[in-house]
C-alpha cells in the first residue's frame, strides 16, 4: 500500500513537471510556422509590437535594435511602433546624479535611436520594471527623457510619445486609420500602483473609473478592429503563466541568482507553479486576474479585438474566445515558454511582432527573431488573424 502511495506521488510530480515545462525551441500548432505568404499589395496599415527592450548591455546596441533601425527607416508613415513597457531594467529611471544613471540612459537611447529615421507613429508605455524603486518619479523622468529625445526628430508633429502621461490610469485612444483603433493603458498602474499614489488630478484615478471608461471607448469603436496595448499579458505560457524551463525545475534558485547551481528538483517544479499565486506579476494572482477580467469584458464589446503585451520574455500568439493575444516581450531578454490552450506560436528568442492590415482581408501577423548562427533577425512565423 505504501509502495502504491509512493508511485502516486511520483506520478503526480511527473505530471506537474510535464504540465509546467517550457522550452527555448520554436513551437507552433501542428508544427506549421508559415501559413500566409507575403501579400503582393501594400498594407493599409502596419503595427510593430516591441516589448521589454530595456536590457541593452552597457555601451552596446544589439542585433535586434540594429535590425529595427533599418526596418523603421524603410517603413511607411502609415505604421506605428508600439513599445510595450519594461523600457528600463532592472528599475526605472534614476536621478541624473545616481551611479545607475549612465546605464539607464544608454538603455533608453538604444531603443530611441532605432527610431531616428522613422516616419510612423511612436508609442511608449510603462511596465512593472519602469515603476520599480523610483516609482512615480521614475515614470515622470522616463516620460520626459523619451519625449525630449523624440520631439527633436525632424518628422514628428506631436510632442507626446509616452502614455499614459504622468503615471495616470488614463486610456490613450489612437485612431490609426478609418478601420483601426489603438488603445494604450498601463496594466501596472491597475494591478499595483493605483492605491499607492494620489491620482486625483488624472482623468482616471481609480479602477472603477478605468473599467467604465474602457467599456465606453470600446463600445464606441465596436465597428473597428480594436488593438489593446498594455504591458501585462492576459494569457501566457511562460514563467508568468506557471511554466518554466527544465533548468529552472532542477535549479530554481538560479531565477534569483544565475550562479546558484543548487539542485532542488521537486521544489523547483512546485515553485514554478506556486509562484503564480504569490506575485501580482503572474497571471494567477488575484490582482492580476482582476485586471484580466476587466480587459476581457471590454474586449467582448467588439468582434475584432487584438490584445498586445510584453512582460513575458518570449514571442507568443494565442487565440482564445475568438480573440487574439500577442505576447512580444523579448526585445532584450528571453525566457523559456510552452504551448497552452489556444497557442498558435511560441518562441523564446529575441524578436518582435508585426501586424499588417489590408482592406477587405484579415490581418497578417508575423514574428521575427534572432538567428544566433546567422547573427541576423529572420522571419519565424506568419499567419492570419481570422475574424
Ligand atoms: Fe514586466
Amino acid at each position: 500500500m505504501r509502495m502504491n502511495f509512493r508511485y502516486l506521488i511520483w506520478i503526480a510530480i511527473g505530471a506537474m513537471f510535464l504540465a509546467s515545462c517550457a522550452s527555448f525551441k520554436p513551437q507552433a500548432k501542428d508544427d506549421v510556422f508559415f501559413t500566409v505568404p507575403l501579400q503582393s499589395h501594400t498594407p493599409e496599415y502596419e503595427l510593430y509590437l516591441i516589448g521589454d527592450g530595456g536590457g541593452a548591455p552597457m555601451g552596446e546596441s544589439t542585433i535586434l535594435f540594429d535590425h529595427l533601425k533599418k526596418e523603421f527607416s524603410l517603413a511607411s508613415a502609415k505604421s506605428s511602433a508600439v513599445w510595450l513597457g519594461d523600457n528600463i531594467y532592472p528599475v526605472g529611471v534614476p536621478p541624473k546624479d545616481s551611479p545607475e544613471w549612465p546605464l539607464a540612459k544608454h538603455r533608453l537611447l538604444a531603443q530611441l535611436q532605432t527610431l531616428d529615421n522613422y516616419k510612423g507613429g511612436i508609442y511608449f508605455m510603462p511596465g512593472n520594471h519602469d515603476w520599480y524603486t523610483y516609482g512615480l518619479e521614475g515614470i515622470k523622468r522616463q516620460e520626459y527623457f523619451i519625449e525630449e529625445y523624440l520631439v527633436n526628430l525632424a518628422n514628428k508633429e506631436t510632442s507626446d510619445f509616452f502614455y499614459p502621461s504622468q503615471g495616470c490610469g488614463d486610456i490613450k485612444v489612437v485612431e490609426l486609420d478609418k478601420e483601426r483603433v489603438l488603445l494604450i493603458f498601463d496594466s501596472q498602474w491597475f494591478i499595483s500602483k493605483v492605491d499607492k499614489y494620489d491620482f486625483s488630478h488624472c482623468e482616471i484615478s481609480d479602477r472603477q473609473s478605468f473599467e467604465k471608461r474602457l467599456n465606453e471607448i470600446v463600445k464606441s469603436y465596436s465597428d473597428k478592429t480594436v488593438i489593446f496595448a498594455s504591458h501585462h499579458p492576459i494569457y501566457t505560457y511562460g514563467q508568468h503563466g506557471g511554466k518554466t524551463s527544465k533548468g529552472n525545475h532542477f535549479f530554481p534558485l538560479r531565477q534569483i541568482n544565475p550562479k546558484l547551481w543548487i539542485p532542488f528538483p521537486i521544489a523547483g517544479t512546485a515553485v514554478g507553479i506556486g509562484r503564480t499565486r504569490v506575485t501580482e506579476q503572474d497571471v494567477k494572482h488575484v490582482a492580476n486576474k482582476y485586471y484580466q477580467q476587466v480587459v476581457k469584458e471590454a474586449m467582448d464589446q467588439t468582434p475584432k479585438a487584438i490584445y498586445a503585451s510584453g512582460h513575458e520574455h518570449c514571442l507568443q500568439l494565442i487565440n482564445r474566445d475568438d480573440r487574439y493575444y500577442v505576447v512580444s516581450g523579448s526585445a532584450s531578454k528571453k525566457e523559456a515558454v510552452g504551448m497552452g490552450e489556444g497557442s498558435l506560436f511560441a518562441y523564446a528568442q529575441h524578436g518582435y511582432c508585426k501586424i499588417s492590415f489590408y482592406s477587405n482581408q484579415d490581418p497578417r501577423i508575423e514574428f521575427f527573431a534572432l538567428d544566433e548562427k546567422k547573427r541576423a533577425i529572420v522571419p519565424v512565423f506568419s499567419g492570419s488573424l481570422d475574424f
